[in-house]
């Protein structure tokens, strides 16, 4: 299965776009978007997190590679003086992410296109920053990708990492999980190699942070609650992963549990090559 068809074939968009504007007539907050569309683990909270690092970067001009259903996306266009760029493979998603920026309040256009992260349609040095959240690891050759950040963006630009690394047990890895129905679909290098591709791509690692023991809590947290209202109405990531959601889920604590996976944020700037 490609990993376009794992993302968006589950995923009926009028039937959602519907029920988005029955139950907020006057826009859904970013808030109120948050079950559906921060497809990451550790949700908005996680997201915000990211935004405090901004704030200090202060970037003009920021690439996400990897937007999905644009919820980071949306929180980043908050700031008026940031332009925003994201790219994802899966063109349903990208469509989707344009239709729901319409139904909030005010209504946002975000400048997203449908392009593989391995060859980016940019100029060299066009952004003052990079973004992956939970999209890096569906990438096959992450040296290619690093690359690529490497060309487009700026000799001192910032590249922020918040992804799924392999963890010490890559044996007890249960599928499916969110973003891969099994192993040909997800691409975890461990923290070391991560570290160690980063630096023979001339980014120096400023900042490692594992956010694993949060990850987990936030995973525990939410499944509690998606239990307590399980209903076909409810926003929740299975309108947009389909019904294995349900196996999803306790897979991610598994996992997480097992030390199949870590949750990771990285934070880095471009040096002279
Ligand atoms: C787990 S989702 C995360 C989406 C979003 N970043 C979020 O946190 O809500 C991973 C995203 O990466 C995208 N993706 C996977 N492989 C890609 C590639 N080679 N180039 C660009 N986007 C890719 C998928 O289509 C999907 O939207």
């Amino acid at each position: 299965m490609d990993i376009d068809q794992h993302y968006s074939h589950h995923t009926d968009e009028t039937f959602l776009l519907q029920q988005l504007r029955e139950r907020y007539p006057d826009g859904p907050s970013l808030y109120q978007l948050a079950p559906l569309d921060q497809l990451h683990i550790g949700g908005i909270k996680a997201s915000e997190k990211l935004l405090l690092q901004l704030e200090q970067l202060k970037p003009a001009r920021i690439l996400e590679i990897g937007s999905g259903i644009g919820g980071l996306m949306r929180m980043l266009t908050t700031n008026k003086s940031t332009e925003v760029v994201g790219i994802d493979i899966t063109h349903r998603f990208n469509r989707l992410n344009r239709a729901i920026s319409q139904l909030t309040a005010p209504a946002t256009s975000p400048d997203v296109l449908t392009c593989d992260a391995r060859q980016l349609p940019f100029v060299d040095n066009s952004f003052d920053c990079i973004i992956f959240q939970h999209s890096l690891l569906n990438i096959p050759h992450t040296d290619l990708c690093l690359q690529e950040c490497r060309r487009v963006l700026n000799s001192q630009g910032s590249l922020l990492l918040h992804e799924v690394l392999q963890g010490p047990n890559p044996d007890s890895m249960r599928y499916p999980v969110p973003w891969a129905s099994g192993a040909t679909q997800s691409h975890l290098i461990t923290f070391e190699a991560m570290r160690d591709l980063l630096q023979q791509n001339n980014f120096q690692l400023e900042r490692a942070e594992n956010w694993s023991d949060e990850a987990l809590q936030w995973r525990q947290r939410q499944a509690k609650k998606e239990d307590s209202v399980k209903s076909t109405s409810n926003l929740s990531p299975a309108k947009i992963l389909g019904k294995t959601f349900s196996q999803m889920g306790p897979n991610v604590i598994a996992n997480l549990n097992a030390g199949a996976v870590e949750v990771w944020q990285l934070s880095c700037h471009g040096q002279k090559g």
